[in-house]
């Protein structure tokens, strides 16, 4: 499974120092659909249900599944591009 995530950040976010707490957990987006980047704001529960071998597309607020496609299998997460290509 992956997703195909609509980002239009050109630049990093910048966290002050002390910000932070420093005696609690933070949480950082690793699915890409939080409306709250760079943390996570619980928008991941949505991709529970994906399925290996697609590629899902997400509305641009990340809280519905607008396509869902097949997986190209030259894709660089499928297993098969894991294989080295053969020189000759
Ligand atoms: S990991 Fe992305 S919203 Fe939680």
């Amino acid at each position: 499974m992956a997703r195909l995530v609509r980002v239009e950040a050109t630049g990093p976010t910048k966290i002050e120092p002390g910000t932070i707490p420093p005696d609690k957990p933070l949480w950082i987006c690793a699915c890409g659909l939080s409306q709250r980047l760079p943390y996570c704001d619980g928008s991941h529960k949505i991709t529970r249900s994906e399925q290996p071998g697609m590629i899902y597309i997400y509305t641009r607020d990340g809280k519905a599944v607008a396509e869902v496609r097949s997986e190209p299998p030259d894709s660089p997460s499928s297993p098969a591009s894991a294989v080295p290509p053969t020189s000759g």
